[in-house]
């Protein structure tokens, strides 16, 4: 089968980093290419480059043979070559039909400038249709979910009619059914003799939608494999050149008193009801359940970020209120959300502001802020997590999409915590600084904190947690220990249902 697209010897260097050399690799039509590897490994900066958000330094990229350098992603729009974003960038005031056709609006006729929203409107229904998306064209882009925000983008890419369609981290954010809507448009474009690049951190999502398997390392092509061919485990050696002993540390803390106690707790909007848990020091208690079972909104609960109707907080027998995020910092909380982009990025500031902007109070020599002492404490994590960056004094929109997760991460764990709340911490993060995460949530814990993790990957929770909580429908369903499987907690997560 002859190339549909093929990458011949793409360099690219942003100032202190080569995030490309000489990439070489071709994608065939008809088939899914996934495109792996560590974060900062250059796959976004490859695509970009594609794309025509980027200018590459050197080498070519040939479409069904012909030269293309497109220099705006408009002109890569108009020659068949489509890309959904790592990062989601719409306009939240417009609305979804004006977003899918934004630049290329319907007309009432060719001699009149003005656009015809009500064809818009009417073609973004029937794209949505044909493609099993649920979402409103009329709303507002700024009152949709994330997920729904990710759909609205990969349908207006399919609507493109592209040859090639770049997928970077679609699913990161999407639901399980989503998801699924998702893999179903792939393989009809597929059908359609499409060529498709798939990035995403997920192994089992690869191995399970992916023809051929590249991978990247430090800007550089590894290999190129059949999908059918790889498992697991050579991918990883694949990505971080060695093997992994495993992918989660093992846990050896003792579980001490009790630490954290919630009773009866219910939120204003009906989105818990009556959920009493207690956390133990040196305990991490997992949440699992559905997407909608409450399991963020448990967490924003006790973070202060929503109102409860009802419920009793007691940290170490004193009752505690955490009315606000403010207040729950204080009473020693830190919370890791799951949102980079909408909250917890300042895009602007540097590595190191980002890093240390919660545990300000610990740098401090006299009155003043040492610099000395936050570069120490920046640096440190940057090694430990492995986050990929020229300084510390870098920018920190510069970084890889994983790589400002890692520092959010950081910068909770600075706060050293009593107690941590977590929600999907390891989203978009490679397998290798997923491990490093895990041991730093070990050693919290083996310190004598309490931990709550919810994750959607299900192989995280088990392999982590001391104890499972399984939510159904705002309630808790039950709770499971160590060694319980997966089909024991999904069977608690439909109870409710
Ligand atoms: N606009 C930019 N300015 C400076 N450096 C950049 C810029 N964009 C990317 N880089 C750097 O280029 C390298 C490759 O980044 P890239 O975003 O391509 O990684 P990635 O493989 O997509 O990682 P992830 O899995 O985390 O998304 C990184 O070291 C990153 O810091
Ligand atoms: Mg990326």
């Amino acid at each position: 089968m002859n190339a549909l697209l093929e990458i011949r010897e793409v360099s690219k260097s942003f100032p202190g980093v080569k995030a490309l050399d000489k990439v070489s690799f071709s994608v065939k039509a008809g088939t899914t290419h996934a495109l792996m590897g560590e974060n900062g490994a250059g796959k976004s900066t490859l695509m970009k480059c594609l794309f025509g958000v980027y200018r590459k330094d050197s080498g070519s990229f040939l479409l069904e043979g012909e030269k293309i350098d497109f220099k705006t992603s408009r002109e890569a729009l108009s020659r068949g070559v489509a890309m959904v974003h790592q990062e989601l960038n719409q306009a939240g005031k417009l609305t979804v039909a004006e977003n899918v056709y934004l630049g290329r609006f319907p007309k009432y006729n060719k001699y009149l400038p003005f656009i015809n929203m009500k064809e818009a409107i009417r073609l973004t229904e029937k794209l949505f249709e044909s493609l099993s998306v649920k979402v409103d064209p009329r709303a507002k882009i700024e009152t949709l979910s994330v997920s729904q925000r990710q759909m609205v983008e990969i349908a207006k890419a399919v609507s493109y009619g592209a040859k090639i369609i770049v997928f970077d981290e679609p699913t990161s954010s999407l639901n399980t059914d989503e998801a699924n809507t998702l893999f179903s448009i792939i393989e009809k474009l597929k059908k359609d003799g499409c060529g498709i690049i798939y990035i995403s951190h997920k192994m089992e999502e690869i191995l399970r939608i992916s023809d051929e398997v590249t991978v990247m390392r430090d800007g550089k092509y590894i290999a190129t494999n059949d999908a059918k061919e790889l498992t697991t485990e050579k991918i990883i050696k694949l990505m971080v050149g060695r093997e992994l002993s495993g992918r989660y540390p093992e846990r050896n803390g003792e579980i001490g008193a009790p630490l954290f106690t919630a009773e009866n707790l219910s939120d204003e909007y009906t989105h818990l009801f009556d959920v009493s848990f207690t956390l133990h020091r040196g305990e991490i208690l997992g949440i699992a359940g559905l997407d909608g079972s409450g399991r963020t909104e448990l967490l924003e609960n006790l973070f202060g970020l929503s109102t409860r109707k009802s419920g009793r907080l007691y940290l170490e027998g004193q009752e505690i209120f955490n009315r606000s995020a403010e207040e729950a910092i204080k009473n020693g909380f830190a919370f890791v959300t799951e949102e980079r982009r909408a909250s917890g990025i300042f895009g602007i500031l540097s590595i190191r502001e980002n890093t240390v902007i919660s545990s300000l109070k610990d740098h401090l020599f006299g009155p003043f802020l040492s610099n000395k002492k936050m570069s120490e404490a920046t640096v440190s994590y940057i090694k430990r997590l492995g986050i990929k960056t020229p300084s510390e004094k870098t920018k920190i929109r510069s970084l890889s999409g994983g790589n400002q997760q890692k520092v959010i991460f950081a910068r909770w764990m600075l706060t050293d915590p009593t107690v941590l709340l977590l929600d999907e911490p390891t989203r978009g993060i490679d397998v290798g600084a997923k491990y490093e995460i895990y041991t730093l949530i070990n050693e919290l814990a083996k310190a004598g904190r309490g931990i709550i993790l919810v994750s959607s990957e299900m192989p995280e929770l088990i392999g982590l947690c001391d104890r499972i909580m399984v939510m159904s429908g705002g309630r808790q369903s039950g709770t499971v220990s160590r060694g319980a499987g997966e089909e024991e907690i999904m069977t608690l997560a439909t109870r409710y249902l």
